[in-house]
């Protein structure tokens, strides 16, 4: 207590924790956090609307979530396979509290999603970021193979989609690697496979790799980024390790109320992602007729390096309306800025500022 409150932890009071800008984004067009840019399902909307006021204040239930995310899934799964999270994050954190030891080591890619960081560094784990490979950005395959049978690490994350990247690995190689490193738990960060159609999921046996742990989220696709919730699938065993760290009612009941009626309007969701796919081949034939560097690939999100200062631009875009994500400081893609791609309008809007204030010709 020598500085006048309690001494955390020695892998807290190291921590550089998770931290994004994520204030005052409202009334912008947010093309920072890769979210759905037009909101949920009018039926999400409805069901949260005619929640009884009673409901506020009674303990969430859970009943039947588990059911429904499986009969969206369509998949032959058990609903005691299915993990629920406040949110993809909460998955992550507990697939590390649970599994991740003091000395034990993640293996893992960079640049990628930043929140696996923290969560390793918080158990006290070593870190091992095997880097994207050349000018596409492609998997380091053959070296995780190889590091991956060199170092048993505890843990494997692998982004598919990659953020930010887009990198896309096909399900057999993660397949393949989770059979060949049975004391590695392998976790497969789905949330922007809608955009490629590339899960583990249709051909896992999870009776056979049991290490292996694939998470979902209704944040990105449907739209539920501000309610919080996400899904950990597996083997049974394995989601209740993970589920074991969270505490009874980490989900509230609105996430469970729009859980239902998003799984139940998967429509919805496919022409949300139809429009995306739509609006990422157009801004993809702007970015090359206008000779701009830029990286596209799976996901909802691309990656564009400006003349100016990406700071510059990036300021310039906010006083426009326009919200990106400036890459600074991460390997490999420093000096671009991340595009989440919502709707062709908006791309249109964005690409009319971009070209305007890169003196380009819209
Ligand atoms: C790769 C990846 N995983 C997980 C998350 C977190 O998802 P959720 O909103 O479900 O917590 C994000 C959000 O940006 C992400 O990009």
């Amino acid at each position: 207590m020598e500085q006048g409150w309690p001494t955390a932890r020695p892998e807290v009071e190291n921590l550089h924790a998770y931290s994004a800008p994520l204030e005052g984004r409202r009334q912008l067009l947010r093309l920072d956090f890769n979210e759905n840019t037009v909101g949920p399902s009018p039926k999400v909307v409805e069901a949260l609307r005619s929640i009884p006021a009673d409901h506020i204040a009674i303990y969430p239930e859970y009943d039947g979530l588990r059911e429904a995310v499986v009969a969206n899934l369509g998949l032959d799964l058990g609903p005691e396979q299915v993990g629920l999270f406040n949110g993809v994050d909460a998955a992550i954190h507990a697939v590390f509290h649970a599994y991740g030891d003091r000395g034990e080591t993640l293996l893992t890619t960079t640049p990628t999603f930043g929140y696996y960081t923290p969560c390793a560094q918080m158990q006290g784990m070593a870190i091992e970021a095997l880097p994207y490979e050349g000018e596409t950005f492609a998997f380091p395959l053959e070296r995780l193979q190889q590091r991956l049978s060199e170092l048993q690490p505890r843990l494997l994350l692998i982004c598919n989609p990659n953020n930010p990247t887009g990198t896309r690995l096909a399900p057999e190689p993660i397949l393949q690697l989770a059979a060949s490193a049975p004391n590695t738990l392998v976790v497969v960060d789905e949330l922007y496979e809608a955009f490629t159609g590339d899960s583990v999921m249709p051909l896992a046996d999870f009776t056979a790799t049991p290490n292996l742990l694939v998470l979902r989220s209704l944040a990105k696709t449907a739209g539920l980024a501000g309610l919080r919730i996400g899904f950990a699938i597996g083997h049974a065993a394995v989601v209740d390790r993970i589920s074991r760290v969270t505490g009874p009612y980490d989900i509230n009941s609105f996430a469970v109320t729009a859980a239902f009626a998003a799984l139940k309007d998967q429509a919805y969701v496919d022409g949300y992602v139809a429009e995306v796919l739509r609006a990422r081949s157009w801004i993809s034939e702007q970015l090359k007729a206008a000779g701009v560097r830029h990286h596209v690939a799976g996901g909802n999100y691309l990656l564009v390096w400006p003349n100016q200062d990406p700071a510059h631009l990036d300021a310039a875009l906010r006083e426009a309306g326009i919200l990106v994500r400036a890459m600074s400081g991460k390997a490999l893609i420093d000096g671009s800025l991340r595009v989440s791609i919502g709707t062709t309008g908006q791309m249109q809007q964005f690409w009319s500022a971009y070209a305007r204030l890169e003196g380009l010709s819209a």
